[in-house]
């Protein structure tokens, strides 16, 4: 179904990055978005740019996600939202770190696609992106971010199987490193300082991934783009590296 064929986007994470992005890029096309943060001013400051409707929730919160987004009559679902893990192992991450990597990115996501997803099957209509990483394909040293993005990886390919037959698509979006508040916030530093190193190279922007899910969206009724991983040209996964064992602290 090309995307003039579809009249309403639900956009979490509309409030920075990638989520920004396609919301903008949404609305530039003429649809109605529905757009979900936490930070309403700067949902605010996004609805100036066409026909925004604006929730400032947070998708933790399973009861206030039924309550604002189950009656919505949703074209595509973007299921942008998400949260990285601090630079550091699983053993030294807190308790609740890892439950709010866990809560955003898995049971925010699915809360989400709870509430909106029986419309789309009454209606047989509906386009659902979810915005998984390479880092839910691919080891990385970030276990609590990569396993909460390989469960986005498998509630992807299973929820295919249980809409198959309602035209309904599901397409998994997975980008490498990408330009936005996103490692700063994850690794509690300064924007600056994410600028002077890990975005002196040549890292995807949002945009970029927004051109991705564009062209997913308006591929023909017929194609389901299943999954699409992009990457800077900078960045390649995998590797065969082999590390000394370090001695026992005295
Ligand atoms: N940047 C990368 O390198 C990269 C790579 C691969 C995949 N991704 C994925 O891409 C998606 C977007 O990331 P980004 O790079 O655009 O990050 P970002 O700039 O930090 O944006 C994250 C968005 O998620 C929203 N959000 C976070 N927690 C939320 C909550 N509890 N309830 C509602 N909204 C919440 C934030 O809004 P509020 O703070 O206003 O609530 C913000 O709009 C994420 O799922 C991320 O895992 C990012």
């Amino acid at each position: 179904m090309p995307l003039s064929d579809y009249t309403a986007a639900l956009v979490t994470g509309a409030s920075s990055g990638i989520g920004l992005a396609v919301a903008q890029r949404l609305l530039g096309q003429g649809l109605t978005v529905h757009a979900v943060a936490r930070r309403r001013d700067r949902l605010e400051a996004l609805s100036a740019n066409g026909d925004c409707v604006i929730h400032a929730v947070d998708i933790r919160d399973g009861a206030a996600v039924a309550a604002a987004f189950g009656a919505l009559e949703i074209d595509i679902l973007i299921n942008a939202a998400g949260i990285g893990q601090k630079r550091v192992g699983l053993h030294e991450l807190s308790a609740g770190q890892i439950d709010d990597v866990f809560e955003t990115n898995v049971l925010g996501a699915t809360r989400v696609l709870r509430a909106v997803l029986p419309g789309m099957v009454h209606r047989r209509r509906g386009h659902v992106v979810n915005i998984g990483s390479i880092t839910g394909l691919h080891a990385t040293p970030g276990s609590v971010y990569g396993a909460s993005k390989a469960a986005i990886h498998m509630l992807s390919q299973d929820l295919r199987l249980e809409v198959q037959g309602t035209g309904i698509r599901v397409s998994e979006i997975c980008p490498g490193g990408t330009r936005s508040e996103f490692h700063a916030l994850a690794r509690e530093i300064e924007q600056g300082e994410i600028e002077r190193t890990m975005y002196s190279y040549s890292v995807l922007t949002p945009d970029d991934v927004t051109d991705a899910i564009v062209y997913v969206l308006d591929a023909p009724a017929r194609v389901d783009v299943t999954l699409l991983e992009l990457m800077s040209t900078e960045q390649v996964m995998g590797g065969n590296t082999m590390v000394r064992r370090e001695p026992t602290p005295e």
